[in-house]
């Protein structure tokens, strides 16, 4: 067979771990976000500062926090201070405490995720921080479900900073798509926070196309056309999100080098944009506890084979329980399924509704609201498969 030539000089350059160097339209705010820790940088055992990043999604929040960690890694280091980011991300680490084993994991202290209060963790990682002459500013990505979760989580983070006594070793970002989360703390808490605040708007089509520009030397000269990077753009700036038009360009080149096509054609991105929705990333799924996504394998399973749309809450059961069995892990109970049956429909990954009293009396009928069952595989099979195992 003859090698096929690829679209693609670097694809890595589109995926969402790629740290960009050019960050077309956020230059200002990274810079005041520089500002913002200058005094940190300078002074690390004696400033200390918080701020919150908000924006829609793909507007850039994560990207920003952690070009920050670089950031401040070197400046501090220009002043003989060592300043150190840790990005968590709250839907994974759910509680403080799971962010204090993060943060002393970072360090090279490994405790378990139980057994230790968060106060234990706390004061061993100031401990640390403290002997090592470290400040730490944690990034708390998308925190809004961390103090949804626990109000008084925010209380604790306004804290950190009057902890280490004699010296400042925390800093923190609090990033979240909207500040709603704060209308549910109370207004000492509110008072008391003083924090700068950068507000990331949706980036309009023409920003968009500056970012796909700025990242073609993911693709062989020539082989994107303009007018293919202008479509991406228009299509993603519905929702000003970055991570959509790039996730449209990467798709489409992959579409390209399938139909052994020497150049990425508009047609691949509409192509692509039919293949996955926006608003559903596969980082989504990675999200899903592993249960969850067993079940979401289940559903699909069913899916895919039928011919009907929905399946009913008793099929995907059975049909979990044999994954399960097959796969050596153990199944959870009815009321457990049923929670993360309801979980994934909140999410809108899956369509849970009440059947009308038909042939099958009334039960949960379950439907894929987003992507085709065999996306859903493919994607579920790809990465998280391999962590459904572990
Ligand atoms: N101005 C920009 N220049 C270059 N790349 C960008 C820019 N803004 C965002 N991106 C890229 O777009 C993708 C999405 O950005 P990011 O992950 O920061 O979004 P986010 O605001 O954190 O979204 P979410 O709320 O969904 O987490 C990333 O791959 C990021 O590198
Ligand atoms: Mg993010």
């Amino acid at each position: 067979m003859a090698h096929v030539r690829s679209v693609f000089r670097d694809e890595s350059m589109l995926l969402p771990e790629y740290l960009p160097h050019q960050i077309p339209h956020r230059d200002a705010q990274f810079k005041m976000l520089e500002l913002y820790f200058q005094g940190v940088v300078q002074n690390a055992s004696r400033a200390s500062q918080n701020v919150i990043v908000s924006g829609p999604i793909g507007s850039g929040k994560s990207m920003l926090a952690k070009k920050l960690g670089e950031s401040l890694q070197k400046k501090g280091a220009l002043y003989g201070n060592l300043v150190k980011m840790l990005q968590v991300n709250c839907r994974i680490e759910r509680t403080l405490q799971a962010v204090m084993v993060k943060a002393l994991k970072s360090l090279g202290q490994s405790y378990p995720s139980r057994g230790y209060s968060f106060e234990e963790l706390l004061s061993a990682l100031v401990e640390e921080l403290k002997n090592n002459r470290i400040h730490l500013v944690i990034a708390f990505d998308e925190v809004d479900s961390l103090i949804t979760a626990d109000p008084s989580a925010l209380y604790t983070i306004t804290r950190l900073r009057e902890i280490a006594q004699g010296r400042q070793v925390f800093s923190s970002i609090l990033i979240s798509k909207t500040t709603d989360y704060l209308k549910a703390v109370d207004l000492s808490t509110l008072s008391s926070l003083q924090w700068n605040e950068i507000k990331l708007e949706p980036y309009a089509s023409e920003q968009l196309m500056d970012i796909i520009t700025s990242r073609t030397e993911a693709f062989n000269d020539g082989c994107l056309d303009e007018s293919t990077a202008q479509l991406a753009a228009d299509i993603a700036g519905q929702f000003g999100d970055a991570r959509y038009a790039l996730d449209l360009v990467y798709r489409a080149g992959k579409l390209a080098d399938a139909s052994e096509s020497p150049r990425v054609l508009p047609e691949h991105v509409r192509s692509a944009k039919a293949s996955l929705p926006p608003q559903f990333s596969k980082e989504e799924l990675s999200y899903l506890s592993r249960h969850q996504k067993l079940i979401l394998l289940s559903v699909s399973a069913l899916l895919k084979k039928g011919e009907a749309s929905y399946v009913t809450i008793g099929e995907v059961e059975k049909s979990y329980s044999a994954l399960c069995e097959g796969m050596g892990v153990n199944p959870n109970h009815h009321t457990q399924v049923w929670s993360d049956v309801n979980e994934l429909a909140r999410k809108g990954i899956i369509e849970a509704q009440l059947s009308g009293k038909g042939m099958r009396g009334r039960t949960t009928l379950i439907g894929l609201s987003l992507v085709s069952a065999k996306e859903l595989i493919e994607e579920l099979e790809k990465g998280t498969v391999a962590d459904v195992r572990a």
